[in-house]
């Protein structure tokens, strides 16, 4: 493809709880970002649902306006790249082009009993083989399968096959060819629980499993490669790569040899580790996933540690709390304090995700005093994300039966450096932050700018990654075991709540 006279790729950044659009020049470099956050709705306890028709005015609108901060015209941009909050689950109506009910959050519980009822009756090793998830309400499945037996309109036009069912990416990808591409990618299939990550395909066992008909599934194509054209941003430009946003992740930080581990701290917290062509087994409960697939290349695996709220536990200290006006505001409280002051958060407020996976623990602050003030609660905030992602760390060092040498990571609370500094102290492994941490994005942006020709290869890709800052762990060995035993007891108390 011919990419003269291009300067820039533009990546769509679709996250649990904002839109954003980031432009890229050819050595990686941010040139604009454009974001809104969009309505979060909690209609019951543990549901979280998403007007899908915001999602996408958001998104068009950063679009839009991160065009007009650059001063870029749509013959500047050689492509799009996508990368989306994965298994969030849109219905859709093919002949309208409009939503069908609410879109249902990843971090939706309102299938766990669902779920329960699946592993009593023994699909769980079946369902486990085949997609490598653990039964569980997270995934796009029993989100479906929920619309389609409490949405009358679901099932209506699913009879006479005018359903579309997609996850975020999917839905972009319709409204930006207008109507014209209904299709998702690799990784983004994998997180549905409907697609065999060994064989390559949607699975034909686990749609009558869901009672998910064919004909509502979006056709699957390799991550980086050319899914359709969009005239919106004038001329024609291709949408030429799509990841879910851990995966795009972890091609962003150049993860891209087996053994090589990232972790993004997001809304949730995700810690995945690059696997190569090989699919391999969690023996810690851990999922195995689809990274992503190049052109027609082989599929490439990640085996991954989630967790459900990271991010979110700082946005809830500002919204539900009210001890902060900014999300920014957070590292200046909890640095008021030395430490937390005996004080632990354990943030289940969507149950456990990995490694513990209780659909039914919910969120518990213990170890109050007179003295506790809101300062040691931020910290104890914070650093109830370090914990949990130690506990994944230590779940995917079992698995790969070698100690980790360093953890590279990245998301908009890594930039917060006594958070990344507990977190160093308590994995005792060195935390390395690049210069670029808007890396989900610049990982949709490589895959988009492969697929057309505008970086040549990998290698041209993985001469960009630069360290920013690494923080080395200094707590002694006995503080550390100290901490973690104090967090491991707080964390029971969570459990089957
Ligand atoms: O699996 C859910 C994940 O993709 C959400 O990511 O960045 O919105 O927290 P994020």
């Amino acid at each position: 493809m011919n990419n003269r006279g291009m300067k820039y790729i533009l990546a769509l950044d679709q996250g649990t709880t904002s839109s954003r659009s980031i432009l890229f020049d050819k050595k990686g470099k941010v040139i604009a970002t454009a974001q809104k956050e969009f309505t979060q709705h909690y209609p019951q306890p543990g549901w979280v649902e998403h007007d899908a028709a915001e999602i996408w005015s958001t998104q068009l609108r950063t679009m839009k306006e991160v065009l007009k901060k650059a001063k870029a015209k749509g013959k500047d941009i050689a492509a799009i790249g996508i990368t989306n909050q994965r298994e969030t689950t849109v219905a859709w109506n093919k002949k309208t082009g409009k939503p069908v009910g609410k879109a249902i959050v990843w971090q939706d519980r309102r299938t766990a009993a669902f779920c329960d009822k699946l592993k009593a009756k023994g699909a769980e090793s079946m369902i486990r083989h085949k997609t490598g998830l653990v039964v569980d309400a997270y995934f796009s499945a029993t989100k479906m399968n929920w619309m389609l037996k409490h949405v009358p309109e679901t099932k209506e036009l699913a009879k006479v096959g005018d359903l579309a069912f997609g996850t975020v990416d999917s839905w972009l990808l319709w409204n930006l060819t207008g109507g014209q591409v209904h299709a998702t990618d690799v990784s983004n299939a994998s997180r549905t629980m409907l697609y065999d990550i060994t064989q390559g395909g949607w699975d034909a066992e686990l749609m009558k499993l869901f009672g998910v008909p064919a004909s509502t599934l979006p056709k699957v194509l390799p991550s980086s490669g050319i899914f359709g054209e969009t005239s919106l941003l004038g001329g024609n430009i291709p949408i030429a790569g799509i990841a879910g946003d851990q995966q795009a992740a972890l091609f962003g930080q150049v993860c891209t040899t087996p053994g090589m581990v990232k972790n993004t701290y997001g809304t949730g917290c995700f810690m995945l580790m690059h696997t190569g062509t090989k699919r391999i087994a969690s023996g810690n409960n851990l999922l195995t996933t689809v990274a992503w697939q190049l052109g027609d290349g082989e599929l490439e695996y990640a085996v991954e540690g989630s967790v459900f709220i990271a991010g979110a536990v700082v946005q809830w200290l500002r919204d539900g709390l009210g001890i902060i006006k900014k999300s920014s505001e957070v590292e200046a409280l909890a640095a008021q304090v030395p430490d937390a002051g005996g004080v632990y958060l354990v943030p289940a407020f969507a149950g456990l995700g990995a490694p513990h996976w209780d659909q039914y623990a919910r969120g518990l602050m213990c170890g109050i005093t007179r003295g506790t003030t809101k300062a040691h609660i931020a910290r104890a905030a914070l650093e109830g994300i370090a914990y949990q992602v130690t506990d994944i760390l230590h779940a995917m060092q079992a698995d790969a039966g070698v100690k980790l040498r360093e953890l590279r990571v990245d998301g908009g609370a890594s930039n917060n450096n006594l958070m990344m500094q507990f977190q160093a102290d308590l994995l005792g492994v060195p935390v390395v932050r690049p210069v670029v941490t808007e890396t989900t994005a610049l990982g949709a942006a490589y895959l988009a700018g492969l697929g057309t020709g505008f970086w040549k290869n990998q290698a041209e890709i993985a001469t960009q990654w630069q360290t920013e800052r690494r923080f080395e762990p200094t707590m002694k060995a006995a503080q550390r075991k100290k901490l973690l035993s104090g967090w491991n007891r707080a964390l029971e108390r969570t459990k089957g709540a």
